[in-house]
Order: C-alpha cells, then sequence, then structure tokens
C-alpha cells in the first residue's frame, strides 16, 4: 500500500542529513564483499570484555534474585525504575555534593528520546503562537538534533569561534558569545559536553556563561553528557559536570556498554522533569526496565565509576594519540590541515581549510581506497547560514583497530595530498 503520509509523517521519513550517509555507508560495506573496507565511520562503541563481564555479573545477581519477576514482568512508572532513580540521586548527591530527591530524575528509553521530549516540550510554537527556538550555541554538533523537532524551523545553531594553531596542526572550537542570541523566544538551548562529532569540550567557565545568559527568560539548558563523567569518562581533559536551577544534566548508558538497552537519564528541575515525564507516558508509559535494574547494581556497587576512568577512557585516549601521531608523520606539513583537539568523546575531527572538493567527495575518493569515514556536513543541524568550513571537515571514528587507524589514516593522508595538488596543477 502507499500509505498519506502526513506532514510530520513525511518529515520523519525523509533520508536526509547523516541517515543518507549512514544508509550510503551501510550499502557500501554490505556490497563490499571481495573488498576489504577500513571502516572509520562507526559511531557503535567497541565491545569492552571487561564491560561487558560486568553488565553479565549484574544479570547473573538479578537473575537469582527476587526482584526478577518484579522488573521484567510488570509495568512500571513512567518516570522509571525506582532502584535506578534513587541509586542516581544517591552517588549524584554525594559526588557532587548536590541535593537532589527522587523527583529530580527522570530515565528514558535512551537519551535521543530525551532530546525529542525536550525539543518538542519546549520548542516550536507556544500556545500564543510564537516560535520558540531550540539553540544550539555552537555548531557542528550531533546530528541527532536535527530530527528531534516537529517544528523544523524552531532549530537554530550558531557558528563559532575557532582557535588554530598552524604550527601544531591542531584547532578548537569556541561558542561566539557576540552572536549567540537567548532570549524569551528561546525555547531551550542544547550542546553535547564531550561533544559528538568533535571531541571539544566546552570549558566549565564557557558553561555557566551559557546558564546565565539562558537563566534570566527561565530557559533551560540541556547539557548532553553522552561522554562525560562520572561514567563513561569519555573526556581526556579535566571537566566538571555543571549543575544549576536552569541546567537538565542529561546522560546516557549508551557508551558504557549499554546502548542496546536504550538508558538516558536526565536530572534537573522537578517541573522540567514532569513535564517531560508526561510527554514520555503519552509516547511509550515508560523504558523497559531490564535495562535499569542492572544498571541500578552497577551504579551501587560502585563499578560503574570504577571501570569507566579505568578501562574505557584509555581505551580511546590512547585510540586518539595513535591518530594524532600517525596524522602528524603522513599528513604533508605544508597543507592546511588541522585536526580538533581530543578533549574527549570516541570521534576525531578533521578540518581541511581551503579544501578544493567537498566533504561528499572526499568521502567518495577515500571509498576508492577502501577507506569509509563520515562527510563532515550533516554535523551542523540548525546552521541557516552558508559556511564553505561546513564542506572541509571529516568525522573520524577512534573505534577501529590500531592497524586499521594506521593504515586508513595513511591512505587518506594520500588522498587528501592529491586533492590539494589536483587543483594547484589546474589552477
Ligand atoms: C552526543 C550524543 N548525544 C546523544 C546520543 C544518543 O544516545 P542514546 O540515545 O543511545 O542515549 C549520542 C549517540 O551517539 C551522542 O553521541
Amino acid at each position: 500500500m502507499n500509505p498519506a503520509l502526513s506532514q510530520i509523517g513525511n518529515q520523519m521519513s525523509s533520508l536526509t542529513g547523516v541517515r543518507a550517509i549512514l544508509k550510503d555507508i551501510s550499502e557500501t560495506l554490505a556490497a563490499g564483499a571481495g573488498q576489504e573496507f577500513i571502516n572509520l565511520s562507526a559511531g557503535n562503541p567497541v565491545i569492552l570484555p571487561e564491560v561487558e563481564q560486568l553488565w553479565r555479573d549484574c544479570t547473573v545477581e538479578l537473575l537469582a534474585s527476587h526482584e526478577y519477576g518484579e522488573v521484567v514482568c510488570r509495568y512500571g512508572s513512567s518516570q522509571g525504575y525506582v532502584p535506578l532513580i534513587d541509586a542516581i540521586v544517591k552517588d549524584f548527591n554525594h559526588r557532587y555534593g548536590l541535593d537532589l530527591h527522587e523527583r529530580n530524575v527522570l530515565i528514558t528509553p535512551g537519551s535521543q528520546s530525551l532530546y525529542f521530549y525536550a525539543a518538542n516540550a519546549l520548542g516550536g510554537y507556544s500556545t500564543s503562537g510564537k516560535l520558540k527556538q531550540i539553540v544550539l550555541p555552537l555548531t557542528p554538533d550531533y546530528t541527532g538534533y536535527g530530527g528531534v523537532s516537529l517544528v523544523p524551523e524552531a532549530l537554530i545553531a550558531y557558528r563559532p569561534t575557532l582557535d588554530i594553531n598552524s604550527t601544531t596542526h591542531q584547532f578548537k572550537y569556541r561558542p561566539d558569545f557576540s552572536q549567540l542570541t537567548i532570549t524569551e523566544d528561546t525555547g531551550c538551548v542544547i550542546f553535547s559536553r564531550p561533544c559528538n562529532p568533535t571531541g571539544n569540550v566546552l570549558t566549565d567557565d564557557e558553561v555557566r556563561k551559557i546558564a546565565d545568559l539562558a537563566a534570566p527568560y527561565d530557559v533551560p539548558v540541556l547539557i548532553d553528557s553522552a561522554y562525560s563523567p562520572p561514567f563513561p569518562a569519555l573526556n581526556f581533559t579535566e571537566m566538571t559536570p555543571v549543575f544549576g536551577e536552569n541546567i537538565l544534566h542529561c546522560m546516557s548508558l549508551s557508551k558504557v556498554g549499554l546502548p542496546g538497552e536504550r538508558i538516558g537519564i536526565a536530572i534537573g528541575d522537578v517541573r522540567l522533569i514532569g513535564a517531560l515525564e508526561a510527554f514520555q507516558a503519552n509516547m511509550c508509559l515508560h523504558p523497559s526496565r531490564y535495562g535499569q535494574a542492572i544498571a541500578a547494581r552497577a551504579i551501587n556497587s560502585g563499578k560503574l565509576a570504577e571501570i569507566s576512568p579505568r578501562v574505557i577512557r584509555p581505551f580511546y585516549q590512547k585510540k586518539f594519540a595513535l591518530l594524532e601521531a600517525t596524522m602528524a608523520q603522513a599528513m604533508p606539513n605544508d597543507l592546511p590541515w588541522f585536526l580538533h583537539r581530543g578533549e574527549g568523546a570516541i570521534f576525531a575531527w578533521l578540518w581541511l581549510q581551503d579544501l578544493p572538493i567537498t566533504d561528499w567527495e572526499l568521502y567518495q575518493q577515500l571509498k576508492q581506497v577502501g577507506v569509509v569515514v563520515v562527510p563532515g556536513s550533516p554535523f551542523f543541524p540548525g546552521l541557516r547560514e552558508e559556511w564553505s568550513h561546513k564542506h572541509q571537515c571529516l568525522r573520524i571514528s577512534l573505534t577501529a583497530s590500531d592497524q586499521e587507524i594506521e593504515i586508513g589514516i595513511q591512505r587518506l593522508a594520500k588522498i587528501v595530498a592529491q586533492a590539494y595538488e589536483c587543483s594547484a596543477v589546474s589552477a
């Protein structure tokens, strides 16, 4: 049949941005049966044996306990599974000296759904018909924000300023406070810290400045902490989670080994949590409880907070160091290439200034030599203006083996050098 989709149905079905590219990538990898591809595009975290074992152990404990039937054979509260909420309250109060109680916490089926609830509960058309914006204070940022609003015109992103070090071929994005505008027409603010795709970590001061700009208008600031301490602690630079009255601290257990279980956690003001919980009740009643029950055990025992900096962080930090060293050795020193400072997350972000071809063309050329990366342009959701920089970047995953990273970067360096050379010849 050919169902007549609504406006929203059509909007949700359109293969835009990164979804179009991910489709191309999976078709490329599937079709390349004869060709060995080096996959530097993956977003799925690596299954680390010690982390997997932690979840096995928690599952064995759960199976042997009286709690099991209660967990999987019954519906629960739309706010989440009480033992997990209690574990979060206890852990965060103790760790960060907070004064949370259980009404400050909401559990969702993955953090993506949390952004969907918030974007639509806070952004879009207000009861008086005014457009409330969803502000991304700096771009590039997580491509998943691109599809969260049912009112796409509500999303607006700001260009950052760039700190460039030409000698070391490094750079870093910073919020451009001379442009960033938060007013009574702002519904909410969202950014990831550490950032997917760039690995950027906004400083504590930058975060406080954004929260302070939003506070006079009672605008919630969602800090997407999918890679932040205490778990998965995928920060390679010092950072402290920032809490505050208008801050919604948003976490995910996907990068601590539970992406399949879909667990997102929001910590914030009781009224905001209540509004998001109501959204959730309409959408799915509540998230599944098995993952929540094993997560409660891993948090209460302290093992999740222990394994994160000891096992998860060093695994990716070493991959970044290897990628950085390989790039320094393989990329021509006279070309304007810049690697974003590796401050966290599971990706590296490469900017090729004045690249004579687009990121999409470069992606295609890399496929020809058996290397798959993600072109950078879909990571600028909400950016209205044209910006050549947007077509000059690549996201490189840190999930591949050491050998694949080395070979992949060496091949990339050759293709990049050719791209600049070709344009110099034809000029
Ligand atoms: C920055 C960021 N936020 C949110 C998500 C969504 O995570 P999940 O829905 O698995 O919690 C991801 C997934 O990769 C991410 O990188």
